[in-house]
C-alpha cells in the first residue's frame, strides 16, 4: 500500500498542489468566488501540522462512524451515496446578532480553506493522521455575531431518515438527529475547524459533506458530521453519546490516557492500518498531543470528573 508521508510532500506540494491544485474543485464545489484566500496551515505558525505518516485515503474515506447510514465500519462509505448535499443551509439561532437560515455557498464565501493534517483519536481507541481542510471555527461562528450570553454553541447534524436509512434502525437507541456541543472558547480556539474537504477533494458523504466539524484533542464524537443546525446557548448543550451513556461519554471528550472508558483502557491506541500481526499500537498522547496548545482551556478543572 502507499503511504505518503507528510515529509514527502514537500511544503511546495502542500502549498501548490495539494491546495492550489485542488482549489479548481473547492471553487466548484463551494461557491468561493475566484481570488478567495486558500492557504496551507504550514504557511502559518500557530497551528502544527503533525508529522506523522498519514493514514491512506482509502482507509479515511471507508473504516467511518456515521450511524445515519448504519453501525458497520463499512455502511457509511457503503450508502452515502444516497445523501444529497445540494441545496445546503444552515439554521441559526440562539444568541448572536444574525440568525436565520442562510445557504451553505453564502456562508462559507469569501472564508479562508485551510489544510491541516491532526492526528484523529476516537474513544473506540483506534486513530488516524488525516491532511483535513477547512474553514477555522471562529471564522465561520463570528460571521453570526454571538453576543456576551453565548457560553457554547451547539451543532446539529441532518435528520433525513429517506436518505440516511439508519436513522430508521432501532439498534442504534440514537435519539436522532446527532448533536454536539463546544465551549465558546473551543469553538473559537485557532486549532477547531469546520472541515469541508480531505486529501485535496470536497469531503466525501462518509466523512460528513458538505461540512463537519474537527476538534483534534477531543475523540472523535465531538466532530459531527453533515451540520444543519448552529445554535448560540448560554448553558451547556446535551451531546448524543452522553444522552446515550452518560457514564461512559462526557461533554468534555478530551483525549486523555490517564482517564479509561468503563470498558477499556485509553492508554495506548490503534493507529490505522492496524492488523492482527502487526496491530500498530502506540501510547495515547494527553490532548492527543495538543496539550501545549489546549490545556490552559482547562486550567483548574478536574479532568476525571469531566471527561
Ligand atoms: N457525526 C454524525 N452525524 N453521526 C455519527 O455517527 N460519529 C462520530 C463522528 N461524527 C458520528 C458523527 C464518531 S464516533 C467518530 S469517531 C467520527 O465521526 C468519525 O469520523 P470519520 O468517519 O470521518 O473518521
Amino acid at each position: 500500500m502507499l503511504i505518503k508521508r507528510p515529509q514527502d510532500i514537500a511544503t511546495s506540494e502542500i502549498t501548490q498542489e495539494s491546495v492550489f491544485h485542488s482549489r479548481r474543485k473547492f471553487v466548484k464545489s463551494l461557491g468561493l468566488a475566484a481570488g478567495a484566500p486558500l492557504l496551507a496551515s504550514s504557511l502559518r505558525a500557530n497551528v502544527p501540522n503533525v508529522d506523522e505518516e498519514l493514514t491512506p485515503e482509502s482507509i479515511v474515506t471507508s473504516y467511518n462512524n456515521f450511524y445515519e447510514f448504519g453501525m458497520d465500519k463499512g455502511d457509511p462509505a457503503r450508502y452515502a451515496h444516497a445523501l444529497t448535499t445540494d441545496p445546503w443551509s444552515v439554521l441559526v439561532t440562539g444568541e448572536a446578532a444574525k440568525t436565520g437560515r442562510f445557504a451553505y455557498e453564502d456562508v462559507i464565501k469569501g472564508l479562508q480553506q485551510e489544510e491541516r493534517i491532526y492526528r484523529f483519536r476516537c474513544v473506540e481507541a483506534w486513530s488516524m493522521v488525516v491532511p483535513w481542510y477547512g474553514i477555522p471555527m471562529k471564522q465561520l461562528l463570528e460571521q453570526f455575531a454571538p453576543n456576551g450570553n453565548a457560553k457554547y454553541v451547539e451543532f446539529t447534524t441532518l435528520y433525513r431518515p429517506s436518505e440516511m436509512r439508519g436513522q430508521g434502525s432501532v439498534f442504534t437507541g440514537i435519539d436522532w438527529p446527532y448533536v454536539e456541543g463546544l465551549r465558546m472558547d473551543e469553538a473559537y480556539h485557532p486549532l477547531t475547524l469546520m472541515v469541508t474537504g480531505v486529501y485535496g477533494k470536497s469531503l466525501p458523504n462518509q466523512n460528513g459533506a458538505p461540512w463537519r466539524m474537527i476538534v483534534p484533542w477531543k475523540y472523535g464524537f465531538k466532530g459531527a458530521k453533515s451540520v444543519v443546525k448552529i445554535r448560540f446557548m448560554r448553558r451547556q448543550p446535551k451531546n448524543t453519546w452522553n444522552i446515550l451513556a452518560p457514564r461512559e461519554y462526557g461533554f468534555y471528550a478530551n483525549v486523555n490516557p490517564a482517564v479509561s472508558h468503563p470498558r477499556w483502557s485509553q492508554a495506548s491506541e490503534r493507529r490505522l492500518p492496524s492488523t492482527l500481526f502487526n496491530p500498530n499500537r502506540r501510547p495515547t498522547l494527553p490532548f492527543n498531543g495538543y496539550a501545549e496548545q489546549v490545556a490552559s482551556l482547562y486550567a483548574g478543572m478536574d479532568l476525571t470528573r469531566h471527561f
